[in-house]
C-alpha cells in the first residue's frame, strides 16, 4: 500500500487513476485476471445453516416464530439474525453441534423483535469465553428509527443498542451496499424498484423527513458471490424478494441465483402475488429455495410449482436444515 501511495504521487494522471483503481480493487475483494479485466472474488465453500425458524425437522432443537442462520463462507462465519427468544439459537446450536465460538460478526436484517431479541443473550453467553464474540453488528440506516404506537415504542433496537454497546459491542450502520469480506456483500437499504408490499401494517416510522408508513426501510440481506452463482440470505424479505435479488444481481455481475435462504414474508400473499413473484424470479434462474420463517408453507409449494423446482430444490426450512454448494439443500426429515 505504501508503494501504491508513492506511485500515486509520482505518476501521470492516468497512471494515478489506474493505481487508485487497483488499490480500491485490492481492498474491495475485486481482482483482475490475466487480461486485466476485473473479476469479483468468488466463494468456493459455502454452507448456510438455519438456527431459528418455526419448523423443527427432527428431534433436534426448538422451533419459534423467528429467524437466524449461520453463514460459513471459505472459513469466514457470520450470524444472520439472532432469533426471537433469548435462548433459542444457543439451544439449537448446542443440539445441532454447531459451534458458534469464534463468530465475531452479526448481520441484523431489520428491527423486528423476532430477528433481534436473541442478540443480547447470545453476546453475553459467548463473550464469557471470547470478548470478541458477536462484537460487531452490521445494520442498515433506519434500524434505530422510532416506531411509535399507542402501547409505546415498538422498535426493540432502541433499547438493545444501549445494552449491546455497554457490553463493548459495536454497530456498523450502512447507508449503502458494502462488501464485508471478499465475496460477502451486505445489501444495505434495498431500492424498492417493484411495488412489493411484503410487510404487515399499518405501522408508522419516524424519519428525518417526518412520520411515514413503516415499510421497514432498513430491510437488508446478505449476498454471497459463489462459484455456482449468488446465494441470498434474507430475514423477512420485507423489501420484496424480487427487489432483493434485483439488487443482488446489480452488486455481483448479474449472475444467476444459486439459492435463496430465509423468510420471504409471503404467508399472507394471494396466489396472484406469489405467481407474480415467481414470474419475476424466473428471470434470475433461481435454483434452490430454502424457505424459512414467514415465507409461508403454501407460498413455498406454489413457488416450487411455478418455478419448476422439486422437493429437493424448494423446501420448507426447519431448524438445522442447510444449503451448501457441496450438497445443495439438506432438509430435516419432516420437510424433505
Ligand atoms: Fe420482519
Amino acid at each position: 500500500m505504501i508503494q501504491d501511495l508513492g506511485a500515486i504521487r509520482r505518476g501521470s494522471p492516468s497512471r494515478r487513476a489506474a493505481v487508485i483503481i487497483m488499490f480500491l480493487c485490492s481492498v474491495s475483494g475485486i481482482a483482475r485476471n490475466a487480461m486485466g479485466q476485473t473479476v469479483q472474488h468468488e466463494i468456493h465453500a459455502l454452507k448456510v445453516t438455519v438456527l431459528s425458524t418455526m419448523l423443527v425437522g427432527d428431534t433436534s432443537g426448538i422451533g419459534e416464530w423467528g429467524f437466524s442462520a449461520l453463514v460459513e463462507a471459505d472459513g469466514h462465519r457470520i450470524l444472520v439474525d439472532t432469533g426471537a427468544r433469548p435462548d433459542t439459537v444457543i439451544r439449537n446450536a448446542h443440539d445441532l453441534h454447531v459451534d458458534l465460538s469464534g463468530v465475531q460478526e452479526v448481520v441484523l436484517t431489520h428491527s423486528h423483535w423476532d430477528h433481534v431479541d436473541g442478540l443480547l443473550a447470545l453476546r453475553r453467553e459467548l463473550m464469557k469465553n471470547d470478548p470478541k464474540a458477536l462484537s460487531i453488528v452490521h445494520v442498515s440506516e433506519g434500524i434505530f428509527e422510532s416506531r411509535p404506537a399507542e402501547s409505546g415504542e415498538r422498535n426493540p433496537m432502541i433499547a438493545i443498542r444501549k445494552e449491546y454497546v455497554a457490553t463493548g459491542g459495536r454497530f456498523v450502520v450502512h447507508r449503502f451496499s458494502a462488501e464485508l469480506i471478499p465475496g460477502v456483500w451486505f445489501t444495505g437499504p434495498i431500492p424498492r424498484v417493484y411495488p412489493e408490499h411484503n410487510w404487515d401494517g399499518p405501522g408508522r416510522v419516524v424519519t428525518a423527513a417526518g412520520v411515514a408508513e413503516d415499510n421497514i426501510p432498513e430491510d437488508s440481506s446478505l449476498v454471497l458471490n459463489t462459484a455456482k452463482g449468488l446465494v441470498v440470505v434474507t430475514g423477512c424479505g420485507h423489501a420484496g424478494i424480487v427487489n432483493i435479488v434485483t439488487q443482488a444481481a446489480k452488486l455481483v455481475n448479474g449472475k444467476p441465483i444459486f439459492g435463496v435462504v430465509g423468510g420471504l414474508h409471503l404467508f399472507r400473499a394471494t396466489d396472484e402475488t406469489v405467481d407474480w413473484t415467481a414470474s419475476k424470479l424466473q428471470g434470475f434462474h433461481l435454483a434452490n429455495l430454502l424457505a424459512a420463517h414467514c415465507t409461508g408453507i403454501e407460498a413455498t409449494f406454489r413457488l416450487r410449482q411455478d418455478l419448476g423446482l422439486t422437493r429437493k430444490s424448494a423446501v420448507v426450512a426447519s431448524v438445522g436444515s442447510s444449503l451448501s454448494l457441496a450438497a445443495g439443500i439438506e432438509a430435516g426429515p419432516l420437510a424433505q
